[in-house]
């Protein structure tokens, strides 16, 4: 089993459309995918639970802080994701499923005072429900939240970049967290994207040459185009995998998760 986290101390660099889009490529070829959600936002747990299959109440459902306090264990927080396939008229369970956000997550100092540790119950669930991967979205930048994912879920970590130089300005902070989690715990830094790139787009390439600069880490080869058909996969609550057969921008990110299942 591998655990992923999607991060970036930058805000709407495409972390949660990039696990969510990963998510449905990994389904479509038959894995089995457990999508944590850590962002007090809880985007992710908003477009994975969309459909009313899903059967999800945020009001009286649990959600990552009950478990997290111990109010509940994962079995019985774990959501079904439900998708409307290409061609297809009713929406059908296909393998992902969801550990629902908090809006609780973003009051840090009861965070840190009522988390219990997770990481031998989370393993026993993972391992007894046979998920393939684990992928956690994360907020922007919360100390105490890094903390626990890089402690007790994730092992390893890839970077979605928007075209702008604060995005690489903010490398060298990324770098702090990815070191301040490797002296916690073996944390393997897989790689660095471009999440909406336009090629057609000067600041764009000037931005690709200077990650270019970072060597291996930047997975070069792989762009995800700047197109508003990964917008609509948001609204619609369906992966690009799910949602067009042909796309420049299915075909980036069934790339990506090609790249992701190598490193
Ligand atoms: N390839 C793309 N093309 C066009 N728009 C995109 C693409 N990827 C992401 N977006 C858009 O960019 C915005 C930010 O994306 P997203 O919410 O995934 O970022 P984030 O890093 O999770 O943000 P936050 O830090 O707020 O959680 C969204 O409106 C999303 O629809
Ligand atoms: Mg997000």
């Amino acid at each position: 089993m591998r655990k992923i986290a999607f991060v970036n101390i930058k805000g709407g660099v495409g972390k949660t459309t990039g696990i969510f889009n990963v998510a449905g490529v990994l389904a479509k070829k038959g894995y089995k995918v457990l999508c944590i959600d850590l962002d007090r936002q809880c985007n992710l747990t908003n477009t994975m639970l969309a459909n009313s299959e899903s059967d999800y109440n945020p009001k009286c459902d649990k959600n990552i802080m009950d478990v997290f306090t111990g109010g509940s264990g994962f079995g019985e927080t774990v959501k079904r994701n439900y998708i409307v396939d290409i061609g297809k008229r009713k929406p059908a369970y296909f393998n992902i499923d969801v550990i629902p956000g908090s809006k609780e997550l973003k009051r840090n100092e009861y965070v840190r005072k009522s988390y219990i540790g997770i990481k031998d119950k989370l393993n026993k669930f993972a391992k007894d429900e046979g998920y393939d991967f684990i992928l956690c979205d994360l907020p922007a930048n919360s100390e105490i939240i890094n903390e626990i994912c890089f402690g007790d879920i994730c092992d390893e970590i890839i970077s979605p970049f928007s075209t702008d130089v604060y995005s690489v300005e903010g490398y060298e902070e990324l770098m702090d967290v990815v070191n301040i989690a490797r002296e916690k715990n073996e944390v393997k830094m897989l790689g660095i994207y471009l999440s909406k790139y336009d090629k057609r787009v000067g600041l764009d390439n000037f931005i690709k040459e200077e990650l270019e600069s970072f060597g291996q880490l930047f997975i070069k080869e792989i762009q995800i185009p700047a197109k508003t058909d990964i917008r609509e996969t948001i609204t619609m609550g369906k992966p690009i995998s799910f949602y067009k057969n042909q796309s420049s921008t299915r075909e980036a990110y069934e790339r990506l998760t090609d790249e992701i299942l190598k490193r």
